[in-house]
């Protein structure tokens, strides 16, 4: 089949019709959730793919692991579907050296990457790059990105991105004040799977009924497409170029502890951490999930650290060494030093069981445990804070919680938590309960730590 024979439908409306005209060298689609920006951009690049032979385009996020769940879903269902059922665009799942890509059959390439294994992709040049979700990546990435734009297949070099809006002093948000880079404010009337002109359709109702019920600095991004500042953060001095850490491997001698916060409806937060000779702390690991059993949440915790050394050979195609009583298991990481848990008795009991391991009790007090946080995130002599989050660390997405735009893991809860500032309320002492699940198992983590001796006294002021 030739390319001229595919059948593809797609119709662009408001800003995704502008992103399709638009040469500038750098174009950014900022708006709330499911305004289409993402189909768009893909859209695009994959038109180009068609007609410009040869043409080298890159679809890339911060961590390849995020691409995966959601935009490629998008490309292979929707943008390139056609193209994939005909054969004029094939899949190749990438080697060590080489990164997994579409190969069209004109010649044209669409490679796939995480800036987080960036040095397999910034050894090609391209035509057009989609940086999925920008405000993720640093300016340095984006810089980095923009050097490889010079294939010269197509009459213009661009890189386009998306996202939804952050704080108003974003380097990206920034850039585009600046003039650098071209932004399309999309709104949700650009998406006709929720709007028919300015008639809300049904899956629209629903859609926008969920982004409605969300609050503060949320509601503000996700739903209006603002770039605004959470209003009374707790942790203000949280910055992600500070904090957010790439993966690394962690020596075997750092010490680790498991922190976990229950919940069934609200998510179970079970966050591991290793701590540094100096007593810094990294979150490395991180489950977050809704509707599970703890039992559940104890087998998938010792998966995450625990290989089969002794395999008892078992051909069958179903089986798993992790539940075999013929296998044995070993760590492939340091025990945890404690397991330190919310007070719930029965789930307390039950995890113990499912791990093996005994649990010990949290430090609950909120306002100095609040407080030992907020000063591990200060900058200390030595120029670095005292507790990091390693990008990635989340062990599988709970998409149900995704689906609701409530944050999926502490990274996406910290920039969000903030002090109930209701009349009356006296300020700065309590935290809106709300999204604060990680943020308690952190709390936890740090108080550990750093009010062990201290008698349980309430800071005033
Ligand atoms: N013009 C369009 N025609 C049909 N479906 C669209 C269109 N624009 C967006 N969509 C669909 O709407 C959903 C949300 O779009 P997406 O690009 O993921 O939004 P965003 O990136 O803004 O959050 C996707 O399922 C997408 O396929
Ligand atoms: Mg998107």
């Amino acid at each position: 089949m030739t390319t001229e024979q595919l059948a593809h439908v797609y119709q662009p409306y408001g800003t995704a019709q502008d992103v399709m005209h638009c040469r500038a060298p750098e174009v950014l689609m900022s708006g709330p959730a499911g305004t289409g920006k993402s189909r768009a951009c893909m859209e695009k690049l994959h038109l180009l793919a068609l007609l410009n032979p040869r043409m080298r385009g890159l679809i890339v996020r911060k961590t390849l692991a995020s691409l995966g769940s959601t935009a490629l879903v998008t490309w292979r269902e929707w943008v390139a579907r056609e193209a994939l059922d005909s054969g004029v665009v094939r899949w190749y799942g990438g080697s060590p050296q080489e990164s997994p890509q579409y190969r069209y059959d004109n010649g044209s390439v669409i490679t796939i990457g995480g800036m987080d294994k960036s040095s397999r992709i910034m050894s090609s040049e391209y035509d057009v790059c989609y940086v999925q979700e920008a405000t993720e990546l640093t300016e340095t990435d984006w810089e980095a990105i923009t050097t490889r734009l010079r294939n010269g297949k197509i009459s213009f070099q661009q890189l386009m991105a998306d996202c939804n809006p952050d704080v108003p002093h974003h380097w990206l948000k920034r850039r585009c004040d600046s003039g650098k880079t071209v932004m399309l404010n999309c709104r949700h009337e650009d998406n006709p799977i929720l709007f028919t002109g300015d008639e809300l359709t049904e899956r629209g109702r629903d859609y926008i009924g969920k982004l409605d019920a969300l609050t503060g600095v949320r509601y503000q991004r996700l739903r209006r497409g603002l770039w605004v500042a959470a209003e009374g953060l707790i942790y203000e001095d949280f910055s992600p170029t500070l904090h957010l850490v790439d993966p690394f491997l962690i020596p075997q001698d750092w010490t680790r502890w498991w922190t976990v916060d229950f919940g069934f409806t609200n998510p179970f937060v079970l966050q591991m951490w290793a701590e540094d000779p100096d007593g810094r702390l990294f979150l490395y690991k991180e489950i977050y999930r809704t509707r599970r059993l703890v039992e559940d949440h104890a087998r998938h915790a010792l998966r995450l650290v625990q290989r089969c050394a002794e395999c008892c050979e078992d051909a069958r195609s179903e089986h798993d060494c992790h539940t075999c009583s013929g296998c044995r298991l070993e760590w492939t990481e340091p025990r945890p030093r404690a397991v330190i848990c919310d007070h719930d008795a029965e789930d307390r009991a039950t995890l113990e069981r499912h791990l093996g391991m005994s649990t010990s009790p949290a430090k609950k007090s909120v306002s100095d445990g609040i407080q030992a946080a907020q000063s591990r995130l200060k900058i200390a002599g030595d120029g670095r804070p005292r507790l990091f989050l390693m990008r990635g660390a989340l062990a599988e997405r709970d998409e149900g919680l995704a689906d609701v735009k409530r944050p999926v893991s502490t990274e996406e809860e910290i920039t969000g938590y903030v002090w109930d500032q209701k009349p009356g309320k006296p300020p700065k002492e309590t935290p809106v309960k709300e999204n604060d699940h990680g943020m308690d198992a952190l709390r936890y983590m740090v108080a550990e730590r750093d009010l062990g001796g201290r008698p349980r006294m309430r800071w005033v002021g």
